[in-house]
């Protein structure tokens, strides 16, 4: 994020919001990536996340008011909050900024006044999690301003329920955990019923990871997310009549005589077959990225691909297409990564195959879909932090 226009943004927040003594503070939060575990984040599953090297950045300095001036350098827009903090359907982007403050408020603090500038260059809509890492950010500068001594595993909490309480998304806990906590160069495994994680570095010697942008945006917000979290709840429901002991459906471990025996909907039998599956071929990857057995590995992201494509029913025809393509290329491994309905595609391969993939993949997804196509190499990089200029 060295491009970051770090000095230019100092100079419109003090153009905007006056010069003083105290300078603005500065935090960056970063987008993230998920290997393995998708859609299985609100039922207890686990997860193998990653934060990578886009980022939001925000200016904050206390203003001695109650009242709270956000400006979005994305949107040209300048927003004054006051208390009730209300959902803003004019600029839907500073509900994320006034989420957290009732959330944290909430929990007992009180968030005083503050101004606030926020830019960044993480696609939006494109599944790599902007608006968790506004949350995630917007967390940790009012925290580290006002001395709020708040946990960074905490602030990714309070950032999932400013989504789910006051944007409207029933997201799982993932992305602003990973962006919360992330490391250079390691992926996190989580596990989402107990929030235990740990920190995993592995070695991909002649293979990489990068990801294609297939641009269509998704909004989450909008999206049928909220109805597959709500089909896997009731698909629980009616397991657990019969079988009291499973408490997520992530565990659900039964014949498929035993599940027609649950009288699941056709939708409630695809999610939970998605699930359920979901979980086995975690395990495959975690050992495969262990033991280097790379094409173990990418077979298994292909079939999740297909899984959240025909049982879980989130992919699109654009993203079904560019994983399609690459599997008839010879790719390692491709899937659709986040909550689905377009964004990108995470890819496995071979170092060397980047430029062949790339050239002719952008010609066939012109052609079919008159778009263009983004594609992304990243690093692993750092979770929430201050950045010293
Ligand atoms: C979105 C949500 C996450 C998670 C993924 C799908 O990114 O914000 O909580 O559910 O979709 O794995």
């Amino acid at each position: 994020m060295d491009s970051f226009r770090s000095k230019e943004n100092l100079n419109q927040f003090e153009s905007l919001f006056g010069k003083t003594k105290q300078l603005p503070r500065l935090f960056q939060a970063p987008a993230r990536i998920n290997i393995i575990g998708e859609h299985v984040d609100y039922l207890g599953g686990t997860v193998l996340p990653a934060a990578i090297n886009f980022a939001v950045q925000v200016y904050i300095r206390p203003n001695n008011t109650s009242s709270y001036h956000l400006h979005s350098v994305t949107h040209n827009e300048t927003v004054e909050l006051k208390k009730p903090l209300l959902q803003n359907s004019k600029s839907p982007w500073s509900d994320y900024v006034a989420g957290v403050i009732v959330e944290i408020e909430k929990k007992g603090h009180t968030v005083p006044g503050f101004d606030f500038l926020v830019d960044g260059n993480i696609p939006q809509g494109s599944g790599l999690s902007s608006s968790a890492a506004l949350e995630v950010v917007t967390g940790f500068a009012i925290q580290e301003t006002f001395g709020l001594r708040i946990p960074k595993e905490e602030i990714a909490l309070i950032g999932q329920r400013a989504e789910n309480n006051f944007v409207g998304t029933k997201c799982g806990i993932m992305d602003q955990f990973i962006i919360a906590v992330g490391k250079e160069n390691d992926c996190i495994s989580l596990n989402t019923d107990t929030l235990k994680y740990s920190y995993h570095h592995f070695d991909l010697g002649d293979y990489e990871f990068y990801l294609i942008n297939s641009n269509v945006k998704h909004n989450l917000k909008d999206s049928s997310y909220n109805n597959r979290r709500a089909e896997c709840e009731s698909a629980l429901i009616k397991i657990q009549t019969n079988h009291p002991k499973f408490t997520h459906l992530y565990d659900v471990d039964l014949s498929d005589l035993e599940i027609s025996n649950c009288h699941l909907t056709e939708e409630e039998g695809k999610r939970t077959k998605h699930v359920t599956s979901e979980r086995e071929r975690t395990k495959i990857v975690i050992n495969g990225l262990e033991s280097g057995n790379f094409s173990e590995v990418g077979s298994a992201l292909f079939r999740t691909h297909w899984s959240l494509s025909k049982d879980f029913e989130v992919s699109c025809p654009e993203t079904d297409f560019i994983v399609d393509s690459l599997e008839n290329a010879g790719v390692i491994g491709a899937r659709m990564i986040g909550g689905g309905f377009g964004g990108c595609v995470l890819v496995l391969d071979k170092k060397d195959h980047f430029s062949e993939i790339e050239e002719v993949l952008k010609k066939s997804y012109q052609q079919k879909f008159n778009l263009a196509l983004d594609f992304y190499k990243f690093q692993i990089s750092d979770g929430v932090k201050e950045i010293f200029l």
